[in-house]
């Protein structure tokens, strides 16, 4: 399963690839604008610069909502770095346009995704990547691990090759209940990610051992 880290912050995007164990970066225009990036060049610019520190799938998500001008800005994105992947809204206009962008050769993630209906549709317009938001899913009342488990069966059944990139992760169980469910990506924010590391009984094994260590000069 791949890690990509769920930030358009350039340091924690460092921090993650710092361990070795970064595949790819997802941004939403919800956490752009969280950074403060404001216009179309500046926000060219950062997705450059993220492109630049990952080696690795970087989704830059279209604000258009109708199919001309979704290709239109997805083919600008694009431009920007071979490993961009052009993020399109789970919307009709969106599923033409990730078709498009199948049809010529263009990465896409398909977002904002809730259903196995919606995942098979985007599977069938060629996606690169599906982003079922589990977390906001649980919010709801309903399950998003469940949701992981059902896509990846019909992908498999049906021999889809979309990847499962599981989205809105909120904790380390989040990301292990994912791995079991058959997600291909998780696109975590950095805190579950380094939340995988803790372990009470890992922090009181080490304290024991580097206090026998001293014992040894
Ligand atoms: O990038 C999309 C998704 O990961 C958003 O997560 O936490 O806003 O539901 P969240």
């Amino acid at each position: 399963m791949k890690f990509f880290i769920d930030t358009a912050n350039l340091d924690q995007i460092k921090e993650a690839n710092d361990l070795g164990i970064l595949d790819g970066v997802t941004t939403n225009p919800s956490l752009m604008a969280k950074v403060g990036v404001k216009g179309q060049q500046a926000i060219m610019d950062h997705y450059a610069k993220i492109a630049e520190i990952v080696d690795g799938d970087v989704s830059a998500e279209v604000f258009s909502t109708t199919f001309n001008e979704i290709v239109e800005e997805g083919k600008k994105l694009a431009a920007i770095h071979p490993n961009i992947v052009v993020k399109v809204p789970m919307i009709k206009d969106g599923i033409k346009a990730l078709k498009w962008f199948t049809d010529n050769g263009i990465k896409t993630n398909c977002t904002l995704v809730f259903s196995a209906g919606q995942a098979i549709l985007a599977a069938k317009a060629g996606a690169t990547y599906v982003s079922p938001f589990i977390g906001r899913i649980d919010d709801s009342n309903w399950d998003g691990v469940q949701l992981i488990e059902q896509i990846a069966q019909i992908y498999s059944l049906q021999g889809y090759k979309t990847e499962i990139l599981a989205a809105s992760i909120r904790s380390p169980l989040h990301i292990v209940q994912c791995a079991q469910a058959g997600a291909d990506v998780i696109t975590s924010p950095l805190d579950p990610i380094l939340g995988l590391l803790k372990h009470p009984l890992t922090d009181i094994g080490l304290a024991k051992f580097l206090e026998d260590a001293k014992t040894m000069g």
